[in-house]
């Protein structure tokens, strides 16, 4: 049975949120969490995972499909060496505590925590400030570091023009950096700066070896990480999806496709150049 050694898998494990971000480059929230089968079929023939980003929405407010992807590494065997994920951090409830402390034990926790102008801004129309506060106080002594100072997206001070940042002017812009200091914005035009799609070499021994961004939306299909809900379906590998398959059977399906429309003699071409950039 082949196996999957993936070295970047971001879940998209719910579309609910706490917020509503005014650059959201999600779009609106929706009442959507990954589905247990989705999951079962993302990590079934996985058998290492660099890192594993838990995207959303909010993540944290799916405890319950943490949980499930606890018992999953566990019950497939998976080697995990860092699990990721942003928050706004609003959800930091004690079940949640547990699970996180429950995640350190297969790996350690990269967290960061979102604290731009536009999440300020919605954390005080909703009053949640103090309790946001009072939450990284309790991150920072469970993971050791203040999850505010790890990199996050918006560190380079880019809204990408995607989801509801489309709407958003430059006035908009520098009226929220008037109002709340220190950071400018500016927004960027054209695609968003995303990491590269799937790439695989080893075809043909036990352990299929996967670069690039393995990135799973709610509702399973292979996405791109800086995406709106409404466009997951979109480009070349994005209409692939894992509803009724495994990862393996996907990428595998996405492979064969692929070679077929470049033709042998292009694809041969396309697999030197691939194994030579990624094989040690
Ligand atoms: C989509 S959110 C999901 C995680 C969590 N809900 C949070 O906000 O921390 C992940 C990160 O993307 C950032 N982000 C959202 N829309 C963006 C945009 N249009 N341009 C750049 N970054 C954006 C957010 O500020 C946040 O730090
Ligand atoms: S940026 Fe994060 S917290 Fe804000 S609305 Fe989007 S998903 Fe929610």
């Amino acid at each position: 049975m082949k196996k999957l050694n993936v070295n970047y898998m971001y879940l998209e494990i719910t579309r609910r949120c706490t917020l509503e971000c005014a650059h959201c480059m999600r779009g609106n929230r929706q009442n959507i969490d990954m589905s247990e089968e989705i999951l079962d079929n993302a990590l079934k023939d996985v058998s290492h995972i660099h890192e594993l980003d838990l995207g959303g929405g909010e993540p944290l407010l799916v405890p319950q499909v943490i949980e499930s992807i606890i018992n999953k590494i566990r019950t497939y065997g998976i080697k995990v060496d860092k699990i990721s994920f942003t928050t706004n951090g609003t959800v930091l409830t004690p079940r949640v505590v547990e699970l996180l402390r429950k995640l350190q034990e297969i790996a350690p926790l990269n967290v960061r925590l979102s604290h731009d102008k536009f999440h300020l801004l919605e954390l005080y129309i909703k009053k949640l400030t103090e309790r946001v506060d009072k939450n990284n106080e309790l991150f920072t002594e469970m993971l050791g570091y203040n999850p505010k100072d790890k990199d996050f997206v918006m560190d380079d001070g880019i809204i990408s023009r995607i989801g509801k940042a489309k709407s958003l002017t430059q006035e908009d812009l520098d009226a929220i950096n008037k109002w709340i200091k220190p950071t400018y914005y500016h927004l960027s035009y054209g695609s968003p700066n995303t990491l590269d799609v799937v790439k695989m070499y080893d075809w043909d021994k036990d352990v299929v070896q996967v670069c690039g961004s393995v990135v799973i939306s709610a509702t399973g299909y292979l996405t791109q990480m800086d995406r709106e809900y409404e466009l997951e379906d979109k480009g070349p590998i994005f209409g692939l999806h894992i509803k009724d398959k495994s990862l393996l059977d996907a990428l595998i399906q996405y492979e064969n496709e692929y070679r077929s429309s470049l033709g042998e003699e292009k694809y041969q071409d396309y697999r030197e150049e691939i194994d030579s950039k990624f094989k040690k």
